[in-house]
């Protein structure tokens, strides 16, 4: 691979050991999908093993030192970088009623987290939805981890970025280097499978749950090929389409998809499929949605012990429909309702008297956190219990299934009716 002069220093390690170590990382990751060179990037968004993947014990031990062997001597983040938001807030976690020891080995992981992303100069997002913050613009070459954000960039924004692994989306922040492959090169950005809506679906009537099934479900049709998607409503707004990105991160492998007329790189189907055939064609319809709602519930009892909205983070219109939707109305006594969002929204909500809605109907505004990972048990003693969990979102619902908590996926106002009953009725 050829190097600049930059490139062959950091190299030498005038940079220190951990500047040193990123190069390496990177440069043997370029040489695996045969990149010719680095290139410069405008940012990134790295994804912290020790605050994001909460473990305990030697597997936390083992993620603070790798991310401290990762910063060793570095000084700084070379280009603009943001943060994923942390596994659970321990106020959180004393309230669902995790172990004492289990919250206090959480908090000297985020402290150490916090500390050294700090230190490096990192835009305090903790959020996965930076571009709520941090926008970039349509062909920047970012680094970065954590699907959604990936997502998001390449197929709303036109940003190039490739879906990387926590050290390697490090790697790129301390260097402002990423290897030049897959999708920072316009040949492999093209869709490969064509995404068609039978007539007996209306998407100008779509809920944010539908967008989620909709995707969730394309995600495991098309698996590890890129979905063009035709017949969607030209005005989407970002929360809608943060809702059609999220769950293509978990039922399929894919870094990007094209909506036709809304994808900077798709002002046609033409131009999405870069002149080529569909290697596959696909229709979607009611049935296909009605069987992705069918498959992210996994609860048989109807009560219901704990709701969650903002996965992805809210946005503030979400802000405003939770508030509309809870007016007047009190949250069950044993309840917990949780909406996660990032810190700059919340206090704009709580400016705008949204978050104070929520409150007096005994719901909880949470910022930094992922709203996910709170239900998610992990590293958890035997026997803990989280208890029977709704969601209007597919990619938490697909976690939670996947880890055996009990979870009903359904619309936000499904969502909030369960909250305040206790009970879940679909609509
Ligand atoms: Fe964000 Fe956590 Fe969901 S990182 S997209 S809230 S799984």
């Amino acid at each position: 691979m050829k190097l600049t002069a930059d490139e062959e220093r950091m190299l030498a390690g005038e940079s220190g050991p951990g500047v040193q170590r990123a190069i390496e990382l990177l440069i043997a990751v370029g040489e695996a999908y045969e990149a010719e060179k680095l290139i410069d990037i405008s940012s990134s968004h790295i994804l912290s093993p020790e605050m994001q993947f909460w473990n305990t014990g030697q597997l936390s031990r083992w993620s603070r030192e790798l991310v401290a062997e990762s910063v060793e001597g570095a000084t700084h983040f070379r280009v603009p970088v943001t943060i994923n938001p942390i596994f659970l807030e321990p106020t959180i976690a004393e309230r669902l009623g995790y172990p004492e020891n289990y919250i206090e080995e959480m908090r000297q992981s985020l402290a150490f987290g916090r500390e050294t992303y700090a230190r490096l100069g990192v835009i305090p997002t903790y959020t996965c939805c930076p571009f709520y913050i941090h926008p970039l613009r349509q062909g920047e070459h970012s680094g970065g981890a954590e699907s959604l954000v990936v997502l998001f960039n390449n197929s709303v924004l036109g940003v190039m970025v490739n879906r990387e692994s926590g050290p390697t989306a490090l790697a790129t922040a301390l260097t402002g280097k990423t290897p030049l492959y897959g999708m920072h090169l316009p040949e492999n950005r093209y869709g490969q499978a064509l995404i068609e809506l039978k007539d007996d679906l209306d998407p100008g009537a779509f809920t944010y749950a539908d967008y989620n099934a909709l995707s969730y479900g394309v995600g495991k049709m098309v698996v590890d090929k890129i979905p063009v998607f035709l017949g969607l409503p030209q005005n989407m707004s970002i929360t809608q389409l943060k809702y059609l990105c999220a769950p293509l991160g978990v039922s399929a492998g894919i870094p990007m998809f094209h909506a036709v007329g809304i994808t900077p790189e798709a002002p046609t189907v033409e131009a999405a499929l870069g002149g080529r055939k569909p290697e596959m064609s696909i229709e979607v319809g009611r049935k296909e949605i009605d069987q992705a709602f069918e498959e992210l519930c996994s609860a048989t009892e109807p009560k219901i012990d704990y709701v969650f909205l903002g996965c992805p983070h809210v946005t503030i219109p979400e802000m405003k429909e939770i508030a509309t939707l809870l007016q007047g109305r009190k949250i069950k006594s044993d309840l917990l309702l949780v909406v996660g969002t990032t810190e700059p929204l919340r206090l704009l909500a709580r400016e705008m008297g949204l978050v104070d809605i929520i409150e007096n109907s005994g719901g909880m505004v949470v910022s930094g956190m992922c709203s996910a990972g709170s239900f998610l048990r992990r590293g958890v003693p035997e026997g803990f219990h989280v208890g029977v969990v709704a969601t209007n979102a597919a990619k938490a619902a697909h976690y939670l299934k996947a880890g055996g908590v009990q979870v009903w996926f359904g619309t936000m106002p499904e969502c909030i009716n369960a909250a305040v009953t206790g009970k879940w009725e679909a609509a």
